[in-house]
């Protein structure tokens, strides 16, 4: 009775939800494990079985650093920014698209889905542009060089909307390239963001490594459960957000901007958080509004 009962609650949401798409990223924390990866792929198939379109991006962080120490090479961050110089964008794009990206794809047809594996540069998906970092020095501002590290210059979803009516599941890596044929390494979080505008899609989900968004930083407790995007603007001019925390939001106000109706900053180690965010009344992380 109890598992109808579960079922049943999550009709009305299975009702709302069905036709729609959801950009979900995953970030390193749902892969750090083999088991963990494969638990998320589960619940973004069961998404997908009840009529909901996923979009899959994905970063990478801890595996490129770990790539880079093997290799002898040393990894130099600015403001949490990875220094990438042509070398480290190669190591990147053997890291993000030749192994993680491959990955995601395999386990998704493990277990019985059609996942479509995408670089931000595959149908023109993202162009970048170099991303320009400037640091203020007493009164002059200085320009610092993060060799291969690119932002979005804008989307076209084409690809995408091409492959979800057809029936297959994204999985977008964020590497991108200029017009030039210039490769770029982006922050993950960022293209998820731009990608759900650009699809308008129902919802952003961003699967991290910490119950949500949380008021105090040293406080499991503190999570925020409900959140416009107005007030999380002001936590984030207020230096409440830090390091991967900062991306993350900024992407949640540009989606939800872009005319993308909620997104979500859930706990991706967490077993079905997706699910428990969207299927239960309650929810488990934090929910962004408009
Ligand atoms: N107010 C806050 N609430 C919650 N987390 C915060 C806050 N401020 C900063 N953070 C940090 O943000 C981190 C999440 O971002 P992080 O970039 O580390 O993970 P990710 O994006 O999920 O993974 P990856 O970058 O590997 O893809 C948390 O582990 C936490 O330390
Ligand atoms: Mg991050």
């Amino acid at each position: 009775m109890e598992k109808v009962e579960a079922i049943v609650e999550a009709l009305p949401f299975i009702k709302e939800f069905h036709g729609s798409c959801m950009v979900i990223k995953i970030g390193g924390h749902a892969m750090v494990s083999e088991d963990v990866l494969e638990k998320t792929i589960r619940d973004i198939l069961l998404l997908y079985f009840v009529g909901i379109k996923p979009v899959v991006i994905h970063g990478g962080g801890p595996e490129i650093t770990e790539k880079m120490e093997r290799l002898g090479i040393k990894p130099k961050f600015v403001d949490g920014l990875r220094v990438t110089d042509k070398e480290t964008m190669e190591i990147v794009e053997m890291v993000l698209d030749g192994k993680i990206n491959s990955k995601i794809v395999t386990t998704f047809i493990k277990n019985g889905g059609k996942a479509v594996g995408l670089s931000g540069k595959d149908g023109l998906l993202v162009v970048a542009k170099k991303k320009v970092k400037k640091k203020k020095e007493g009164d002059r501002e200085i320009i610092i060089d993060l060799g291969y590290v690119g932002e979005t210059e804008y989307v076209n979803p084409e690809i995408l909307q091409i492959l979800i009516e057809k029936g297959f599941i994204p999985v977008v890596s964020p590497v991108a390239a200029d017009l030039e044929g210039n490769c770029y390494n982006l922050n993950a979080d960022l293209v998820a963001g731009n990608i759900a505008a650009a699809l308008k899609a129902k919802k952003l989900i961003m699967l991290t490594d910490v119950p949500g968004i949380l008021s105090d930083l040293s406080d499991k407790a503190s999570l925020i459960t409900r959140i416009r995007a107005d007030e999380l603007e002001q936590m984030l001019k207020e230096g409440k957000l830090r390091g991967g925390m900062v991306p993350k939001v900024e992407a949640v106000l540009t989606a939800l901007r872009g005319g993308v109706e909620r997104a979500h900053i859930i706990d991706g180690s967490r077993e079905h958080s997706i699910l428990l965010e969207l299927f239960t009344r309650k929810g488990i992380g934090t929910m962004v509004e408009p």
